[in-house]
């Protein structure tokens, strides 16, 4: 349940502008929608900056409407486009994106992004004075001060899906199959997917585990009966990606098969969940920017949805999930 707050509703900014940034998620077109529908709702303009950061300097900006934004809460992806701006990175690069801002009179900015789009909108805000809100957009759940970001849920649904397919497989052949889900740096993704889908073993970044360990989970399930096993990697996991994994279970005997899920994880139709997320946070973002608020990022924490300093957010900092893995360990055997 999201608890939706009250949000400001008297305006101090005129003209926001919004963009995508960093990998596309779903989520993020009902976030964009909601930010310029609740702009239009309180006499506000909202720009739309097309390819995240690299539009600014490019000028790829145009007015967006309510009706710019019909039809786009069902789609995944980001109508807007997005990009890894690596010039952005440059502090030069983002005091001329300040001053194209200013030349459209764009006196805030809603970035819908992860961890590097949320830090160089702070930077932008340090540095320039142009207001920022940020908005979690990542299928990762990585970030610092929320409990989930844009595009969790549909991922994890999206892995799900595929892991109760494979196990039809896993089943009727007695095999060992090790899924490798997304998750560059964090085992979010990897530990929901494992426990929902019953795997025996999730590898995570967050936690170191061997090869013997793995093992000892697969023999351990067959002396208890079960007959096949599924295993979670995530691919940020130091020990290996999902090929190494399953050539080393092979060099040891067992007939594991890998499945490698890719960028399946990030399309699909967003879920209900990703879609009130992405309509929350977006009308969020807008009513706290045009009421003068600046680098913080919408959050949610016990249900609620609330402002964290973006510092906050991209710290590191991050949920604990080790109880988590633990759990799913425990249901799985
Ligand atoms: O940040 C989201 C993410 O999907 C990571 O899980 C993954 O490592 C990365 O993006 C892939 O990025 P790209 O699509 O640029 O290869």
């Amino acid at each position: 349940m999201i608890i939706v707050p009250k949000l400001p509703s008297k305006p101090k900014l005129r003209t926001i502008g919004v963009l995508t940034s960093g990998g596309d998620a779903p989520g993020m077109n009902a976030a964009i929608r909601a930010v310029v529908r609740w702009a239009d709702a309180h006499h506000v303009r909202t720009f739309g900056i097309r390819r995240g950061y690299t539009g600014i300097l490019d000028r790829q900006v145009e007015l967006l409407t309510s009706r710019s934004v019909a039809n786009v809460i069902q789609r995944a992806g980001t109508f807007l486009k997005t990009s890894r701006c690596q010039a952005f990175l440059d502090s030069e690069h983002r005091a001329r994106a300040a001053q194209i801002l200013r030349q459209w009179d764009i006196e805030g900015l809603v970035v819908i992004g992860g961890d590097g789009s949320l830090t160089g909108a702070q930077r932008l805000a340090e540095e320039s004075g142009i207001a920022v809100i940020g908005v979690p957009g990542t299928i990762d759940n990585d970030m610092g001060g929320t409990e989930t970001t844009l595009g969790f849920d549909t991922a994890v649904n999206t892995a799900l899906d595929a892991i109760d397919k494979i196990r039809d497989t896993a089943d009727s052949h007695d095999r060992c199959f090790v899924v490798e889900v997304m998750g560059r740096s964090s085992g979010a993704l990897a530990t929901s997917v494992g426990l929902a889908g019953g795997a025996e073993t999730i590898l995570v970044p967050e936690r170191e585990t061997g090869i013997e360990e793995v093992i000892g989970n697969i023999d351990t399930s067959i002396t208890r009966g079960r007959t096949n096993s599924i295993i979670v990697v995530a691919e940020g996991y130091q020990g290996g990606s999902g090929h190494d994994l399953t050539e080393q279970l092979n060099a040891r005997g067992y007939h594991a098969r890998a499945c490698i899920l890719g960028h399946i994880q990030r399309g699909g139709m967003p879920t209900a969940f990703d879609r009130n997320l992405g309509s929350v946070m977006g009308s969020a973002a807008a009513a706290h920017l045009t009421a003068g608020r600046s680098r913080q990022m919408v959050a949610m924490r016990e249900g609620h949805i609330e402002l964290v300093p973006i510092e906050e957010a991209v710290s590191g900092e991050r949920l604990p999930l080790l109880n988590m893995l633990d759990l799913a360990r425990t249901l799985a055997t």
